[in-house]
């Protein structure tokens, strides 16, 4: 598709205006922005389902990671669904499962709806996951592929604090080039320094950054271990 040079312009306009703001005042306005364009997205889970293969060895890793912590039947939260291409992979190669996705997109939970009836999931954004969550119970692994790019750092801060409380594993994919720096960047998308936010919300990396093949070589993703779960888990035992 062409590109509008206007619209360009207008766009790069907009964004040297916001960038003036504090860096605080100004993550915040690209978030919105970011979350207003995926609730009138209409089409892009119809191309997640075509390029679905895309995220297998990312389900191929949580595999054997569940089959070395011999959890045959993992409960499996997804933040940032979209259509459901990616439980197509975990049907695929993890088919004992329960399943429930999560995606701010109304045409996505529907289209996703429509494919996978017997699965759950929830019309939901960045900032109604946290009151989510804790309906949801206890998970083993919570997913969150290709979303936190569009949502900035304290947001996904918050998000991984609630993850750790509830799953065992947390597993992104996303763009990684901050992933050891105290600071992310933001470029029109968000680059969280994960490594920081995974400590701060009691995250232990497990699987250290595996950066993908294709096109976006700073891209990848990485699996931390809850450590409130786990102690937890060793005071119920
Ligand atoms: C790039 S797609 C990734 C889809 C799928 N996870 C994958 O890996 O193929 C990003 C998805 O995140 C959703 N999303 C973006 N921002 C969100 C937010 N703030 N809250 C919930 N979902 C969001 C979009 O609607 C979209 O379906």
């Amino acid at each position: 598709m062409q590109n509008n040079p206007l619209k360009t312009i207008k766009q790069i306009t907009r964004r040297a205006i916001v960038r003036t703001l504090p860096k605080d005042m100004s993550d915040f306005i690209f978030s919105m922005k970011h979350r207003t364009t995926w609730r009138k997205d209409n089409h892009s889970h119809l191309e997640y389902q075509e390029q679905y293969l895309g995220r297998e060895p990312v389900i191929l890793e949580l595999k054997k990671l569940m089959n070395d912590i011999h959890c045959d039947s993992p409960k499996i939260l997804e933040f940032g669904c979209s259509g459901a291409n990616v439980l197509r992979l975990i049907k695929k190669h993890i088919p004992h499962h329960t399943y429930c996705g999560v995606d701010l997109n109304e045409n996505a939970i529907d289209f996703a709806r429509k494919q996978f009836p017997n699965d759950t999931f929830y019309v939901c954004d960045d900032i109604g996951l946290p009151k989510l969550i804790p309906q949801l119970g206890r998970q083993d692994v919570f997913l969150a592929l290709g979303v936190f790019y569009y949502i900035n750092s304290p947001k996904v801060q918050e998000i991984l604090i609630n993850a750790a409380q509830i799953a065992d594993y947390v597993v992104i994919l996303d763009e990684l080039s901050c992933f050891n720096l105290p600071s992310g960047k933001n470029e029109g998308l968000f680059f969280h320094s994960f490594s920081a936010m995974c400590r701060k919300a009691g995250l232990e990396i497990v699987v250290e950054p595996v950066f993908s093949n294709g096109p976006r070589k700073t891209e990848g993703y990485f699996i931390a271990r809850s450590s409130a779960r786990a102690a937890s888990a060793n005071v119920s035992d």
